[in-house]
């Protein structure tokens, strides 16, 4: 079976072909550049950037994995939660060819597609503890089967991706600031400022795995505006910022692991790009015996394939969604077909 995967759900148009769940093509269309002056995300330019990108994006999709649209024998894309009129396009296009094709339809939440990610490349087991770290998201899942996933926890507050993309626009890096500040924190000392590691206190509805980003962000801007931050200094404030964070993550994590008895931990999403993230979860990992998954660079960030390998497991399972499917803002993962919308 060939399956043509749409996703569009913040500022990189995607689309993938797979068959029998195997990667034949993954094309993403970046908008950094539309973005970068503004620091983040502008919603109104990246549904335009979106409009423009996505015949040619599909359309490149196809040409790589050597198929034609006859080819083609079932159509997924994204339904949320991101922003609507992100989501909206890639939803159409996708919507729009399976009702001329008169193809199987099926949408996808974008954090199950971050989930299953790791199984693009190998098999994984079941149960296994998820860190979701990206843009929009930080959480932990125990994901114990195909559509069975826990929140064991989240972000209070901001995203680590949020915060990795604040500070590198606090010292006028640019944007996405990730990449830039895991590059740069390569060449500083990560002890050189000790930024707080928040650990909150397990009540007034807060889990014992959730995290909070905002107070490390407001550590680092006043460190900048007492202390003032020439460019020499910017290596070792984004190394002592990254470990801080780093170790935020990672002891949630571990934690979660230890009390879910799981034997596998998983990273996913853009900010489980990070080199210094990966090094130390893998060392920490070898340590106590604990099987470490991490996809590949080009499946951490937004993508298709990773929608795709979702559409795959479900559509095996005989699951298909009409074409009145909507696209919307927040979409319950441990629901995800309730989360689905229908107009
Ligand atoms: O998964 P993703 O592409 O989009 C969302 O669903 O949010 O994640 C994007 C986030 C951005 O905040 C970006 O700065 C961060 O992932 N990111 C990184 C790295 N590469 C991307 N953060 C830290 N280190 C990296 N190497
Ligand atoms: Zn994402």
């Amino acid at each position: 079976m060939r399956l043509l995967a749409v996703e569009s759900s913040c500022d990189d148009t995607a689309a993938a072909v797979l068959e029998d769940g195997a990667v034949r093509s993954s094309v993403v269309a970046s908008q950094d550049d539309v973005h970068s002056e503004y620091g983040g995300v502008v919603p109104e330019l990246a549904s335009r950037s979106h409009i423009r990108a996505i015949t040619p994006t599909i359309a490149r999709a196809l040409a790589d994995a050597g198929a034609t649209l006859d080819d083609i024998d079932a159509v997924a894309a994204t339904f949320g939660p991101g922003l609507v009129g992100s989501l909206l396009v890639g939803l159409c296009a996708a919507k729009a060819i399976a009702y001329a094709r008169r193809l199987p339809f099926i949408g996808v939440n974008h954090l199950e597609g971050h989930l299953l990610s790791v199984q693009l490349e190998r098999r994984v087991e079941f149960p296994y503890v998820a860190l979701l770290v990206s843009g929009g998201h930080t959480s932990l899942y125990l994901a114990r089967a195909l559509g069975e996933y826990e929140l064991l926890g989240s972000t209070r507050d901001d995203a680590a991706g949020e915060a990795f993309d604040k500070v590198a626009k606090l010292l006028g890096l640019g944007y996405p600031g990730g990449r830039i500040i895991d590059a740069l924190a390569a060449q500083g000392d990560p002890a050189a400022i000790r930024f707080p590691r928040a650990r909150l206190k397990a009540r007034d509805g807060v889990r014992r795995f959730d995290f909070s980003f905002s107070g490390i962000k407001t550590a680092v801007a006043l460190h900048v505006r007492e202390r003032g931050a020439v460019a020499a200094d910017h290596p070792d404030i984004a190394a002592s910022f990254q470990e801080a964070a780093i170790d935020m993550l990672l002891e949630r994590s571990f934690a979660a692991v230890d009390a879910c008895c799981a034997e596998r931990l998983v990273l996913a999403g853009g900010v489980s790009a990070n080199s210094r993230l990966r090094a130390r979860a893998a060392e920490a990992a070898a340590e106590r015996g604990l099987e470490l998954i991490i996809p590949s660079l080009r499946y951490c960030t937004d993508n298709a394939a990773m929608i795709g390998i979702a559409a795959h497991h479900r559509l095996a399972r005989g699951e298909r969604d009409d074409l009145t499917l909507n696209a919307t803002a927040i979409a319950d993962l441990t629901a995800p077909r309730a989360g689905a919308e229908r107009q």
